[in-house]
């Protein structure tokens, strides 16, 4: 099975964690290349293959499947100590990973030991916290806004560092005794992972669209989700980077007309990790057994994510800031002996999510209306149709479908590659 479409998107819906690391090693088979566009090592995909997990970062999934090109995007931002440690675990791991099959753009921009230094000092102040991954991913996009950031492709050169440093320091208002002392440090190794990561370097754009060219497809792997977007997300309750759609050609470097497919990811209930509103959150007991059932823990920071029921005004609202042109469903096994099913079908106080998300803005408190199906109590072991799926299951399909109008095209329900209905 395929998906149609050149340049093929995959989005999360909600706040990230949807399943999208295993939804593209689903999709891997027909297409050549595969590349991030946004977000840096605060992203974790999770990968089963053969019983062994992989968790992936910065690197796209792609990287487990063979003779397959993998592509790190100008807008993500790159720990390189990161970025060596995730080469090395896949080569480990009998996945082969070097400058033949992983390229990355010029003009990403580069994460230092002070982005998280920082990340980590305004996390420790409670009443302002967003609860982030602590990964320095926000300043280090705040250096990049502020048009003094350090691009990979600059980290060979040790005076540019230096000046760079400087400058970065003093507008931080570090006192200077303490500038030489630190910056010392950073330039030498800066400089070693420089060099490492020279033979990397391509012009993203121009690959990509060589391929797109050819005929071949290429799928743009997203992190996070669209409610967790620093545009349209749950502001300040957000990454600093977009996580939609469109971001897909602005992080790459290819013009936004080569995106023929946008797949939203949707799990059959939401979670969230980190602060911010949840209009749909459950109670901490059900949050407790969900968690559980359906290991909701952070893949980068293990931290318990927070559970609630499937928001559909939400999703609606990500697909439409998307433009998606279809639905991927994933953990619908989770939802076995959780009780009667609970969905989101509007807002008592709020006509869209558009208008939940200015009130919530606003400190005001979004009450949910609900929907329940009738629960499940056993989840088969054997599925190859639609019609093999628990009824309440099937309906809950019709019922997102119906609602977004948007067609499902693949459900999943497990870990393990072949647990998964393509729907096209
Ligand atoms: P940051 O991206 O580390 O700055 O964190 C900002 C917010 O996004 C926090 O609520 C994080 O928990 C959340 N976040 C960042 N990356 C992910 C992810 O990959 N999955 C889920 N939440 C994420
Ligand atoms: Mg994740």
């Amino acid at each position: 099975m395929s998906i149609k479409g050149k340049g093929i998107v995959i989005v999360g819906g909600q706040w990230g964690d949807e399943g999208k690391g295993r939804l593209v090693d689903i999709m891997a088979d027909s297409c050549q290349a595969f590349a991030r566009f946004q977000g840096g090592n605060n992203a974790g995909h999770t990968l089963c293959i053969d019983k062994k997990t992989i968790v992936l970062h910065l690197i796209p999934c792609g990287i487990v499947r063979k003779n397959k090109l993998c592509i790190i995007g100008n807008g993500v931002v790159i720990d390189p100590e990161v970025l060596l440690e995730e080469i090395a675990m896949l080569n480990s791991n009998g996945f082969s990973c070097d400058h033949k099959n992983l390229k990355i753009s010029k003009n990403a921009h580069v994460i230092f030991p002070f982005h998280k230094d920082l990340d980590k000092r305004r996390e420790e102040n409670l009443t302002e916290m967003i609860g982030t991954t602590k990964r320095g991913i926000g300043p280090c996009y705040e250096d990049k806004a502020a048009r003094f950031g350090i691009k990979i492709n600059e980290l060979t050169n040790k005076e540019r560092i230096f000046e760079k440093i400087t400058k970065i320091f003093s507008e931080r208002g570090e006192r200077k005794e303490n500038i030489d002392k630190i910056r010392k440090g950073y330039v030498e190794r800066a400089c070693a992972l420089g060099e490492i990561f020279q033979p990397y370097l391509v012009d993203a754009g121009e690959m990509i669209e060589e391929k797109l060219f050819l005929g071949e497809k290429v799928l743009f792997e997203g992190a996070q989700g669209a409610l967790l977007d620093l545009d349209h997300g749950t502001y300040p309750f957000v990454t600093s980077s977009n996580c939609v759609a469109a971001q897909a050609a602005i992080g790459t470097g290819i013009g936004p007309g080569w995106l023929s497919e946008i797949l939203i990811t949707t799990k059959a209930y939401c979670t969230r990790v980190g602060e911010g509103p949840f209009i749909t959150e459950a109670d901490l007991k059900t949050q407790e057994k969900w968690r559980s059932q359906g290991n909701e823990f952070g893949a980068t920071t293990k931290r318990p994510r927070r559970c609630g029921y499937l928001d559909l005004p939400a999703l609606k609202y990500a697909a439409r800031i998307n433009g998606a042109t279809g639905i991927l469903l994933t953990k619908v096994d989770i939802l076995t002996g959780l009780g009667p099913i609970k969905i989101a079908i509007g807002y008592e106080n709020a006509k869209n999510f558009s208008e939940a998300l200015s009130m919530l803005e606003n400190n005001l408190t979004v009450y949910p209306k609900y929907l329940e199906l009738p629960k499940v109590d056993e989840f088969p072991n054997d599925i190859f149709k639609f019609i093999d799926l628990p009824k309440s299951i099937q309906n809950l399909c019709q019922l997102i479908e119906d609602f977004i109008g948007l067609k499902i095209k693949i459900i999943s329900f497990g870990k393990e590659r072949g647990q998964e209905l393509w729907m096209v």
